[in-house]
């Protein structure tokens, strides 16, 4: 399966780059979420690559849903393009995530960067990956001394006021924060150790299924925003190289909507 997912998102990331040199038609499913020609060919690509492989497993995609009623307990959730803005301004930060979840928890992982070649990969009990070479999250022990990222789900204008507390404090108490508008991305590197701490509170199964299982892999740690037991189908999210995860949630525990 991480074979798969890692071929799969290393060819779905190809037809992202051919979109992006070629062009491409843009649609909006909300007033600022789009979806492009390239997400919808990335998904159809990858969708059958499982399909014919393992033909019994359940699929959750972005843009096509749930597509088979089947029993099986593995289920493969797929983000074709997690980035779709930026990849829609040309933005270079995007990726293809796939995650394979089995029992209510990602088993697999694998998170394809096309426009640095940089695929991130983990299977359970067997470490993460950066195209082949061992990762792990950073050493970074204060909050103080951290990078963090964050992200906006597209109903920010409707709740805006949730959101940035979150924000406000973690830039008075971190070294930096980040939007990178790929959450995926995000994700990844936390595993990778190049930022120490990611939280967001609007996710989907397909933004976070790869990651959950990379973050892990790599030693980091991933709960929901009141630090209790993380799951792909719940959108808060807080994930960390562990260190800096007790302060983390310090801060997020503190706040006036919490
Ligand atoms: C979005 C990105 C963004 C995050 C949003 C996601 P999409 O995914 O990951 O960083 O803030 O919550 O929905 O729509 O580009 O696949
Ligand atoms: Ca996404
Ligand atoms: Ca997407």
């Amino acid at each position: 399966m991480l074979e798969l997912a890692m071929r799969a998102a290393r060819e779905a990331g190809a037809i992202l780059q051919d979109y992006a040199a070629r062009g491409f038609q843009i649609e909006h499913k909300g007033r600022i979420n789009l979806v492009t020609e390239a997400d919808l060919a990335s998904e159809g690509h990858i969708k059958r690559l499982i399909a014919s492989h393992f033909p019994n497993h359940r699929i959750i995609a972005e843009e096509s849903g749930v597509s088979a009623h089947s029993a099986d307990e593995y289920c493969w959730i797929i983000d074709p393009l997690d980035g779709t803005t930026n990849f829609s301004h040309a933005f270079p930060c995007y990726a293809v995530s796939i995650g394979v979840e089995y029992k209510g928890r990602s088993v697999v992982g694998a998170i394809y960067d096309p426009t640095r070649d940089e695929m991130f990969a983990a299977e359970r009990g067997a470490g993460a990956t950066c195209n082949g070479q061992r990762i792990r999250v950073s050493d970074v022990e204060r909050l103080e001394k951290s990078l963090l990222v964050s992200g906006f789900p597209y109903d920010v204008r409707e709740r805006m006021n949730e959101y940035l507390p979150a924000w406000r404090e973690f830039l008075r108490h971190a070294q930096g924060v980040r939007r990178f508008g790929a959450a995926a991305i995000d994700m990844a590197y936390v595993a990778m150790g190049r930022l120490e701490g990611f939280w967001e509170y609007g996710l989907n199964a397909w933004d976070t299924a790869a990651g959950w299982i990379i973050v892990e892999e790599a030693g980091g740690r991933v709960t929901k925003l009141d630090g209790s037991p993380f799951d792909n189908h719940t959108p808060s999210l807080l994930c960390t190289n562990g260190k800096v995860h007790d302060e983390m949630l310090d801060v997020l525990r503190a706040l006036p909507n919490a």
